[in-house]
């Protein structure tokens, strides 16, 4: 197989880029700067998700295309009331336009193969819930559910088009995000699986995606969370009663935490 994993040389995209070579692809990643490294037999092009011309430009010259993973994106913290306009626009242009984008170049590749094609879309638990502070990544994330299943109708049968929903994913940015090992150690506890994503995690659910073992599945959303986020209110009825049935529960802050990422460059937001 041949896979375009976008911005997938560090992060959660490393990790998708990491299962596809380990699964035997063959790998291509695009981000706005070149990497410092990569794993072996990974190509790369400097490509903005976000520049429809240079989009068509690199995916339409990949002509054994099979696989695209819609995986660059993120936000900046940003309070709706803050910052001008055209900043939060950005955020959404970069997690929804963008994946639009890409899909749009991908499906021209993949209706000619001879075996069609997968889009694979990495959305987020902060499209399902509110998402105060990356409230514009909450809608645009929230928007690409909606656009999955969208185009899942209108390029079937031969283009398969799904999206993985994750939780908080542990990454080079989980200190700026979680705090020190003794913050991102009491993040995991509000977990049920008892740890946050590892980038593999986020892979190998890609993996299965692309695989004949997923050839019944499009417009669905996988969601990988390791069990979601125990709802506040328990823990509240917990702490006001003793006579709650909840009270001797581990407590969780699972609902006022974001997976908020940072894209390095300010140019995303
Ligand atoms: N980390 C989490 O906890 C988490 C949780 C849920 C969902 N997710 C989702 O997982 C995906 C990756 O997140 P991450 O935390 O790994 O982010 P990250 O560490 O910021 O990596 C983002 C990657 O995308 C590239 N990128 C950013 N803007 C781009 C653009 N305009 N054109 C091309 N490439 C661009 C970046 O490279 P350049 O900056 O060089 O362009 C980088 O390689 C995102 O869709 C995010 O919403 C992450």
């Amino acid at each position: 197989m041949t896979v375009v994993v976008t911005g997938g040389v560090r992060g959660v995209g490393l990790g998708i880029t990491t299962a596809f070579r380990a699964a035997g692809a063959h790998v291509i990643t695009c981000a706005r700067r070149e990497p410092d490294g990569l794993p072996e037999g990974v190509g790369f092009e400097r490509v903005d998700v976000r520049d429809a011309d240079a989009v068509a430009d690199f995916i339409g010259g990949i002509a054994d295309l099979d696989v695209v993973v819609n995986n660059a994106g993120g936000t900046p913290y940003l309070p709706a009331s803050e910052g001008d306009a055209r900043r939060h626009a950005k955020v959404i242009e970069l997690n929804l336009i963008a994946p639009l984008i890409v899909s749009r170049a991908a499906n021209r590749v993949l209706q000619g193969r001879p075996g069609g094609g997968s889009i694979i879309m990495i959305g987020s638990v902060s499209g399902h819930r509110p998402s105060p502070g990356t409230a514009a990544y909450g809608a645009a994330k929230a928007g690409l559910d909606n656009l999955t299943a969208s185009l899942a109708v209108e390029w079937a049968p031969r283009v398969r088009v799904n999206a993985v929903t994750v939780g908080m994913v542990r990454t080079e940015k989980s200190a700026m995000h979680y705090g020190d090992a003794a913050g991102v150690a009491a993040v995991a506890r509000t977990v049920p699986l008892g740890r946050l994503a590892e980038p593999a995690d986020v892979g190998h659910a890609c993996v299965f995606l692309a695989s004949p073992s997923a050839a019944y599945i499009s417009g669905a959303s996988l969601l990988l969370h390791g069990g979601g986020e125990r709802p506040a209110f328990l823990d509240a009825a917990a702490q006001a009663s003793t006579a709650s049935p909840t009270r001797g529960q581990q407590p969780s802050t699972g609902d006022a935490i974001a997976d908020t990422h940072t894209p390095d460059r300010e140019d995303n937001a």
